[in-house]
């Protein structure tokens, strides 16, 4: 693969996902990863998963950054400020390094991260067990409490945990505050979900008070700090000594879409996933990134959790299968599901087969749709008009394609500020407000598919001529501009279309 088009010049490269997330990001930030001399990451938390293979096994890493692999080259990689620190999630994952004589020595873990604590992971679960058909769909990973604490300014951040009485003096008013909270919910539910192996498996529950607040204390103090201690740093002042001179890529986590100031709220993550919030998390700015690459599925789209999902096959049906089923009992149940099945749930149970769209965090099945360009061209708009394409290959077998070029929408009149939307308008840039998206009826073009094998063709011009067609209407359509197109999972199965 030939990025030197891209690079020669270039010495802050972005990468972000313009969807639901898990759109084979991983790839790509690996690919630049060689080519940067720092990695950093400023969003996303224990709730974001991405599978990194080591010594032939299969991993599932959340936290650290991808490019700690070339730790023993010299890199840098960077935990920004932006991050949900989870001490015990990150130990976890220096344990996996260790166990595969893996070095991290150039870790840098901002001072400024803010620290997930118990009572985050306890009330990310008691709320989402409690919330019936409000639930969001939460990862369990306690993010959407830490940042109700940071918000509340009640929070904490990594180099707390490095003070110890002062340490002592803020977690005991954090959780004296939290503490009171939980006397709405069921005492054994609460007593089940502490004596899980993310709340290292009971070790800061107490009878009597439910949370250990001296445990907590020595247990973060002693088994946490001392272990980060010589990675936590300003990292946010590395990085601004360092932009323009090195070589920097920003990996960002999750997508567009799950961004709590520009997704599909309230069914989102609880940080801003988008380019801005990524050069937030890490103490730089926009006007920083000389590159910014958004990532896309193609041509088909994944969403994780509940939340609305206007191209999805097989519609409310799929929501309700995805959310029952697991990999094994929906291969069982439609061993037939195919790409060219008829009906639209089977279709989708198709492609996320074959395109193994299983959660890498929690297993889950995600739900699959066709590509949505209303939102693409909404996403773009935040994120930049680069684009990558990725996972093209799994619609190989598909003997049509079909792209949403556009929405109708479909209820009762709503007014969106000054505009008044009625049953019939059409909508060409999603307006991504939930209530909305949940009631867009999507409007399809549909295309031939290329029906042949891709993964071994290295120039664009050598594609399928079928899938050179819907990837010119889309950059047309959309004003956007294709730079890259993933064909297979190998680093080498990649075009770069320029
Ligand atoms: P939370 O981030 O755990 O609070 O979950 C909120 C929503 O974001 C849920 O719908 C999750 O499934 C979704 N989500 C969080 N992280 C990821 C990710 O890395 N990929 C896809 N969806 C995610
Ligand atoms: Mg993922």
């Amino acid at each position: 693969m030939k990025l030197n088009i891209f690079l020669d010049e270039k010495k802050t490269v972005a990468i972000v996902c313009n969807q639901w997330g898990d759109t084979g990001k991983g790839k790509f930030v690996d690919y630049f990863a060689k080519w940067a001399d720092i990695i950093a990451r400023g969003t996303g938390e224990a709730n974001a998963g991405h599978t990194i293979i080591l010594n032939n096994k299969k991993y599932v890493f959340h936290l650290v950054p991808s490019g700690i692999l070339y730790d023993s080259l010299g890199k840098i990689n960077v935990v920004g400020r932006g991050v949900a620190f989870d001490p015990r999630a990150f130990i976890e994952e220096l344990n996996i390094l260790d166990k595969e004589n893996m070095t991290y020595n150039n870790l840098k873990i901002s001072l400024n991260a803010k620290l997930i604590l118990p009572c985050h992971i306890l009330f990310d679960r008691l709320k989402e067990s409690n919330a019936g058909a409000n639930k969001i769909g939460t990862t369990g990973r306690g993010i959407g409490p830490i940042y109700v604490d940071h918000y509340d300014r009640k929070g904490l951040t990594v180099n707390d945990m490095l003070n110890k009485s002062l340490f002592e003096k803020k977690l005991k008013k954090n959780i004296t505050e939290n503490l009171s909270l939980l006397k709405n919910y069921d005492k054994e539910m609460i007593k089940t979900i502490l004596m899980h192996s993310h709340l290292e498996n009971g070790a800061f529950y107490n009878e009597e008070t439910i949370l250990d607040i001296p445990q907590i204390i020595n247990y973060y103090t002693e088994n946490y700090a001392d272990k980060l201690r010589k990675y936590i740093c300003d990292a946010e002042e590395f990085l601004r000594e360092n932009v323009h001179k090195k070589k920097i890529l920003l990996e960002g986590a999750q997508g567009l879409l799950l961004s709590v100031d520009h997704g599909s709220y309230p069914y989102v993550t609880s940080c801003d996933t988008t380019i801005s919030g990524l050069t937030k998390g890490v103490g730089l700015s926009e006007k920083d990134v000389d590159l910014n690459l958004g990532i896309v599925k193609a041509f088909y789209m994944t969403r994780v959790g509940q939340g609305p999902f206007p191209t999805e096959m097989g519609g409310e049906l799929s929501d309700k299968h995805c959310s029952s089923n697991t990999k094994d009992t929906e291969r069982a149940t439609y061993p037939n599901a195919s790409l060219n099945s008829e009906d639209e749930l089977q279709l989708g149970i198709a492609v996320r087969y074959i395109g193994q769209e299983y959660g890498a965090t929690t297993g889950r099945p995600r739900r699959t749709g066709w590509l949505d360009l209303p939102l693409l061209r909404r996403a773009t708009i935040t994120n930049g008009p680069d684009i990558i394409l990725t996972k093209v290959d799994v619609l190989n077998d598909a003997k049509k394609i079909k792209l949403c070029t556009e929405y109708e929408y479909n209820g009762d009149n709503y007014y969106y500020g000054d505009k008044l939307i009625k049953k019939g308008d059409k909508i060409k840039i999603a307006i991504v407000d939930s209530l909305i998206l949940g009631r867009c009826k999507p409007i399809y073009k549909e295309f031939p598919g290329w029906l042949s094998e891709i993964k071994n063709i290295k120039e664009y011009k050598d594609l399928p001529q079928n899938l050179k067609n819907i990837v010119e209407y889309i950059e047309k359509d959309c004003n956007v501009n294709v730079r890259i197109i993933s064909v297979g999972a190998e680093r080498d199965e990649t075009i770069i279309k320029g």
